[in-house]
């Protein structure tokens, strides 16, 4: 894939064989938040990944400090549920549980929101020691929507999934 024809994230292929697909979010000044062209190009990045027979597995990764800290708060703010609804809100998340390669999603900081749920979608989480997973829309008046209350409730339990949910807690690896 063409790295230098993103703008929000890194995509490169790694390894001794070439085999990787590796993909780095790469919006730090907003703590890799996912706005829409970001998710874009992860779907983008994804096909390509998923079409080239050399890839045999994909990673997706941020940095130290965010793996990502959720929907972009400050594009979906005005949003009103009809525009969601009739516009697909967050249609194009789905692309990451659909990968029939395996997905790694290698996390460490800030995985909130939409950057737990991504991560969630992953068929492995690799998490590092500063890893914090949460699922803090509650505080903002919203719900994890895409996938986040379903995905959660299997990974952790219903119990600690709802705690998260309600409190907007965050916990770590
Ligand atoms: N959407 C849009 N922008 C975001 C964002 C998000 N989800 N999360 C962080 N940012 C932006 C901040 O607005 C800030 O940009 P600015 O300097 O232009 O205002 C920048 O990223 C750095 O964030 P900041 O809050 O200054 O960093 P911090 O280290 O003090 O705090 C967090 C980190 C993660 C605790 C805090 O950013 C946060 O609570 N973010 C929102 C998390 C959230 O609610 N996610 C769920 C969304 S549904």
């Amino acid at each position: 894939a063409a790295g230098a024809a993103f703008q929000y994230i890194v995509a490169e292929k790694k390894g001794a064989k070439q085999n990787v697909g590796l993909i780095r979010l790469n919006r730090p000044q907003a703590l890799n938040a996912l706005c829409a062209g970001l998710v874009r190009e992860v779907r983008e990045a994804l096909d390509a990944f998923e079409s080239d027979p050399r890839v045999g597995a994909i990673v997706i990764t941020g940095n130290e400090k965010a793996f990502a800290a959720g929907a972009d708060i400050k594009e979906m703010q005005n949003n009103t549920f009809q525009q969601c609804y009739s516009a697909g809100f967050l249609d194009e998340w789905d692309r990451v549980s659909k990968v029939r390669k395996p997905v790694i999603a290698a996390v460490n900081g800030y995985a909130l929101g939409g950057g737990c749920e991504l991560a969630m979608m992953c068929d492995i989480i690799y998490a590092g020691e500063k890893a914090q997973f949460g699922q803090p829309e509650i505080l903002l008046g919203t719900i994890p929507g895409a996938g986040g209350t379903q995905r959660l409730t299997r990974a952790v339990g219903k119990s600690l999934a709802m705690e998260m949910v309600l409190t907007g807690d965050r916990i770590s690896a």
